[in-house]
């Protein structure tokens, strides 16, 4: 038998169908891995306030960008194309987006809508309607309307102030210092956002610490942003004043994780990713996926544009079972579901625990992971705040779903590395949100052209 990945048209959605050899498969040579999301998101938002030009390169060509950038658009921000080599931002000058003659539309993307959400409720005397798709949709507000609504934001949404569509009325608002009841980037860059226009210093401190991307860029785009690492606390001072830079963004360590796992679990595989963002609020997946012995190797580390970056080597090896919680929880929380896939092919039982946010993800990726996995013949429980994950049972294929969720889609794909008989992934159109060249470049390392 050869090996085949194939995708199946039938619109709105897509079949990814994959089948490898029984002796298996094995993934070599070098990849680079689309533009960090979450770099692209604030690039594109900082670009859009700040006074004058942002260039932006590396920046993901992804769907949830380019509902950031169309957003900021229908609000009087000139982008050049998102293909350009260079993307160029004319910022409008803090304060300054213009009232959108329509609903915004955030699509899929929960940091357009977070993140959106705090710079317009602070633009006094404006309106502005604000949705999504239907996962958005789904979505956890209150998180992020609660603390902007004690800021003095005026912010109506559906079923009691907590789901999307939502309608903001702009107001001048008062800074803060806001306790976080979860570590989550999207709230604390929320409230940060916010606090740039309020007169004094508004403070986010979180339980541990989350991504610090918004608060490096605010710092680079002039902020006056203080970080207490100690005690997991940022502090932006109010009114700011931002000038456009420019921004290399780095490969995104949450698609890199795909072929770590790959490389990791497909015996003989030896894959260089090239140009991977190891910002150390991120490598929580390196972290993991070193104590469960994987032969992973960093090269060539380096700074862009106030990020650290690197190569990262994966051979395959023999992996073990670990036991993940606590603070490295919010450093990978991402790259649970692929973690979930490399658990299975380690030798003892893996629990994953204090990881409820993903229940509030694109999808619940907690209930997910484990339906998915277990039809294709896992041994995989679900916790309320977790999985356990019993290692050494062998896949076979099987038909199963991404409920729409790209990190889903693409973590059934790595499994069906392993699986024995062909795996059908519906609904696989979901990569493109963070991945548009995922199975491409899947059938790529795998030798087939
Ligand atoms: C993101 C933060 C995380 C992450 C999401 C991107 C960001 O969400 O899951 O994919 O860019 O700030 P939370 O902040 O809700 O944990």
């Amino acid at each position: 038998m050869t090996a085949r990945i194939e995708l199946t048209d039938a619109a709105p959605h897509q079949t990814m169908t994959l089948e490898f050899p029984s002796d298996g498969v094995t993934l070599t040579g070098r990849v680079r891995v689309p533009g960090d999301k979450s770099i692209s998101h604030r690039a594109l938002m900082l670009g859009a306030i700040a006074s004058g030009e942002t260039r932006i390169q590396g920046l993901l060509l992804g769907e949830d960008p380019r509902s950031t950038a169309a957003c900021f658009q229908a609000m009087g921000v000139t982008l050049s194309p998102l293909e350009d080599e260079w993307v160029r931002v004319q910022g409008v000058g803090l304060g300054n987006l213009q009232e959108p003659a329509d609903v915004l539309n955030a699509g899929n993307s929960g940091t357009t809508l977070r993140l959106m959400l705090g710079i317009l409720a602070s633009h006094p005397d404006r309106y502005f309607a604000v949705t999504g798709d239907g996962s958005l949709r789904s979505r956890p507000m209150d998180r992020v309307i609660k603390p902007l609504t004690q800021m003095g934001a005026e912010i109506w949404g559906r079923q009691g102030n907590r789901l999307a569509p939502l309608a903001v009325r702009g107001q001048a608002l008062q800074p803060i210092h806001y306790h976080s009841p979860v570590a989550s980037a999207q709230i604390k860059s929320c409230i940060l956002l916010a606090g740039l226009m309020t007169d004094g210093a508004t403070t986010v401190t979180e339980p541990s610490l989350s991504r610090d991307h918004s608060e490096r860029m605010l710092r680079a785009f002039g902020a006056d942003i203080v970080v207490d690492a100690d005690t997991c606390s940022a502090t932006v001072r109010g009114p700011a004043t931002l000038t456009g830079q420019t921004v290399v963004v780095p490969g995104d360590i949450s698609s890199a994780a795909f072929w770590l796992v790959a490389g990791a679990i497909t015996p003989g595989s030896d894959l260089v990713v090239e140009n991977v963002g190891i910002n150390p609020t991120r490598t929580g997946i390196l972290d993991a996926l070193r104590m469960m012995e994987a032969d992973i190797t960093l090269e060539n580390p380096r700074e862009v544009t106030g990020e650290p970056v690197a190569d990262l080597r994966v051979r395959h090896s023999r992996l073990r079972a670990v036991s993940l919680s606590g603070d490295l929880i919010p450093r990978m929380i991402d790259e649970v579901p692929i973690l979930a896939v490399a658990a299975i092919f380690a030798e003892g039982t893996t629990t994953i625990a204090d990881a409820a946010e993903l229940r509030v993800k694109e999808c619940d990726r907690i209930a997910v992971m484990a339906s998915q996995l277990a039809s294709l013949g896992a041994r995989i429980e679900e916790l309320s705040d977790g999985l356990t994950i019993h290692g050494g049972t062998p896949l076979s294929g099987s038909i199963v779903d991404s409920y729409t969720d790209h990190r889903v889609a693409m973590s059934l794909a790595i499994a069906a590395l392993r699986t024995k008989g062909p795996v059908q992934i519906q609904r696989a159109e979901a990569a493109a949100v963070s991945y548009p060249s995922f199975s491409a470049t899947l059938a790529r390392l795998c030798g087939l052209g």
